[in-house]
């Protein structure tokens, strides 16, 4: 016997993907968000050195920007107008990479603060978060020309800094951004179609436990193919990502 479509469960479930891409997620009433709990005056539950956990990480965040800017380690440093480090939670349980910066991106010295930017905006705001919340970076810290894509020499040099502030924020989840970012992270040439969907272990080094990394599709490959395919396969990946950092079910 044939089993009759649940038209109410199909109705629910396009209703939420709308909500999700349009960053519109039902926020619970009263919800807090990490970054208005990180601020609330400490309590006994809180460990009292938060706040200055909190400052002391962002110190060492800077100091590494700090550090890039000095090295000009590649030829990036020539055409580029601002290095673009990353901004974000210094403290952040999740961590988003990109490729590398665009043309806003270089103008104002913030990662993803462009159109696809934008998108990954309404992203995080439907997993019940803000911007604040996460650490946002991207595998090089300066623009390509004409956005070209990163060359082999230019991520050598700066993936390292990279790690070195994974390891000062210490997120429990990352997710890779588009091919370039999954790629060179999981160091592989499987495609991006093939990786997202599934955690996979990164080794920042051998003696520190591996962190879940999340491949999905790149926003800017969303914004140009705007398909219900393409949304839901983003959505599935964020919802696996909020469900392993216990997010699921606040929205
Ligand atoms: N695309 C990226 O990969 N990174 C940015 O910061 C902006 C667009």
């Amino acid at each position: 016997m044939s089993k009759q479509p649940d038209i109410k469960k199909i109705v629910r479930q396009h209703l939420e993907l709308d909500r999700f891409f349009a960053g519109t997620a039902v926020r619970t009433k009263n919800k807090k968000t990490q970054s208005q709990i990180s601020a609330e005056p400490q309590t006994a539950k809180a460990p009292p050195s938060n706040t200055e956990k909190i400052a002391e990480r962002q110190k060492e965040l800077d100091k590494i920007a700090e550090e890039i800017a000095a090295a000009a380690c590649c030829e990036l440093c020539k055409t580029r107008t601002n290095l673009v480090p990353g901004e974000g939670n210094p403290q952040a349980e999740l961590v988003f990479i990109g490729e590398a910066p665009g043309a806003d991106e270089d103008a104002q010295g913030k990662p993803f603060v462009g159109r696809a930017g934008k998108k990954l905006n309404d992203i995080i705001a439907s997993m019940g978060l803000q911007r604040e919340d996460v650490f946002i970076a991207n595998i090089l810290k300066c623009r390509p020309p004409s956005n070209r894509s990163p060359k082999a020499e230019e991520i050598i040099k700066c993936l390292p800094y990279l790690k070195r502030q994974l390891e000062v924020i210490k997120p429990r989840v990352i997710v890779a951004l588009g091919a370039h970012a999954a790629k060179t992270l999981l160091q592989t040439d499987e495609s991006i179609g093939k990786l997202r969907g599934k955690f996979h272990d990164y080794c920042l080094s051998p003696d520190k436990p591996p962190i879940k990394l999340m491949p999905t599709y790149h926003p800017a490959y969303l914004l140009r193919n705007y398909t219900y395919d393409t949304r839901r396969k983003i959505w599935e990946d964020m919802q696996k990502v909020m469900k392993e950092l216990g997010l699921a079910g606040r929205n």
